[in-house]
């Protein structure tokens, strides 16, 4: 006999929260598991369902054209719109040699591109 009922499947991220001027902490947020998903997927229905004040930044979604994904994932450099989520789940960090702007998003204009004050 067919089981026609659908199994949740959830994957849990750890994702670093906090500014410059707050005490940064880890929470962890469990998002549906999809084969394939991206962990920029992920972050976005975290955004869209859980909590709107998470911040991550990108802009051409799983194009890897803009760059700004740019994270680590489980301690490496990744791009988040090309890793895929893992059912074991994955710890999410802002850049480590970037100006922290707030959770995942850090300061990622290079220095001849900024304006002068
Ligand atoms: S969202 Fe543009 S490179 Fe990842």
């Amino acid at each position: 006999m067919k089981n026609n009922k659908q199994q949740n499947v959830f994957a849990e991220l750890n994702i670093f929260r906090g500014t410059n001027s707050t005490k940064p902490e880890f929470q962890t947020f469990k998002v549906p598991f999809q084969q394939g998903a991206s962990i920029l997927d992920a972050l976005i229905w975290i955004n869209d369902n859980v909590d709107e004040s998470l911040s991550f930044r990108y802009s051409c979604i799983n194009a890897n054209a803009c760059k700004e994904c740019m994270m680590i994932v489980d301690g490496q450099v990744e791009y988040a719109c090309l890793k895929k989520l893992q059912k074991s789940g994955s710890k999410l960090e802002p850049l480590p040699n970037k100006t922290l702007i707030k959770d995942l998003v850090t300061d990622i204009v290079p220095p001849k591109e900024k304006l002068l004050s």
